[in-house]
């Protein structure tokens, strides 16, 4: 018997972020937005835990226990009592690897949901979104998906209403970047600054609320787009190809380096999707749109 979920990307339409704290990791105000690009984890009963991977980006993924979906279930048998896990996880991989769009934490969302519904276990959601945080800051959200606001390093999350449709193109970087940098790289930048209290904002509630595109273009901030620009400075010519284009707004995707840009309709976005290919500033671009449900069983 085997189980596959469903998985999806997203796009962070707020990103504040605060001073470093003892444990190293950033207190954060992350409104979390899910994007309909997904990936789709399947897990299968086998003799010894073991990882596979198809689809375009599939060499970049890496397939030993460090993966966080061989995490996940590692974690979750840990939890029920049941020792090391026998069970052969496949992913299909759709969401851009190590491209801010929390495409390896959707993989642990999804093989965590999977192994629950293959091993019967059961786990409350309570329990699921408790390993979640623990796996990573990002893993909980990829569970929950549609719209949240994520307090504490981005695990604590309060579920936000969206009233309408967005449409997005994402442009792939070639290589990825490494969050643990970029928020280094973030500390560096700010050495010596006092770094104000992440808060969330309430422009971007309500234009998520009221699904109001150009007010969200408006309210699109994030605190980690000069880090991750002083790392990759090519990024800025993405960005600048997408706004020509006719975006409403850019932004870089999380720690990046996939860029995003938010279009008026359908139409705008194809349009803006073929000019940032034209313009080469990209290996490729994706149209979707948001928001999207979480880790759902197939
Ligand atoms: O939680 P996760 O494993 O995804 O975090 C990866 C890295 O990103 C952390 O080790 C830390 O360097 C950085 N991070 C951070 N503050 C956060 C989330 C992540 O500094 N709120």
């Amino acid at each position: 018997m085997s189980v596959t979920v469903r998985v999806p990307a997203k796009v962070n339409v707020q990103l504040a972020v605060g001073g470093a704290r003892p444990d190293g990791f950033h207190d954060l105000a992350n409104v979390f937005l899910a994007v309909g690009l997904y990936d789709d984890v399947t897990v299968t009963a086998s003799d010894s835990l073991r990882l596979t991977c198809s689809g375009p980006d599939a060499d970049q993924v890496p397939l030993d226990r460090t993966n966080l979906a061989a995490r996940a279930a590692i974690a979750l048998a840990a939890r029920h009592g049941l020792g090391e896990p026998g069970v052969h996880i496949h992913i299909a991989k759709d969401i851009p690897v190590a491209g801010g769009m929390a495409g390896g934490s959707a993989d642990a969302a999804g093989a965590l949901l999977a192994c629950d519904t293959l091993w019967g276990t059961e786990t409350s959601r309570e329990d699921l979104l408790a390993i979640c945080a623990e796996l990573g800051s990002d893993v909980p959200f990829s569970l929950v998906g549609g719209a949240a606001l994520g307090r504490g390093r981005g695990e604590l999350l309060t579920p936000l209403e969206v009233g309408g449709t967005f449409h997005w193109v994402f442009a792939v970087a070639d290589g990825g970047l490494s969050t643990p940098a970029v928020y280094a790289e973030f500390d560096r930048l700010t050495e010596g600054v006092a770094v104000p209290e992440p808060e969330p904002s309430p422009a971007l509630f309500e234009a998520l609320r009221t699904g109001d595109p150009s007010a969200l273009a408006a309210a699109l901030a994030n605190d980690l787009q000069p880090a991750a620009l002083s790392l990759r400075p090519s990024l800025a010519e993405t960005l600048r190809a997408g706004t020509e284009a006719g975006a409403l707004a850019a932004l870089v995707s999380g720690s990046g380096p996939t860029t995003a840009f938010l279009a008026k309709d359908a139409e705008a976005a194809t349009a803006v999707a073929e000019a940032l290919i034209a313009s080469a500033t990209c290996r490729t671009a994706r149209v979707a749109v948001s928001p999207a449900p979480g880790a759902t069983v197939l």
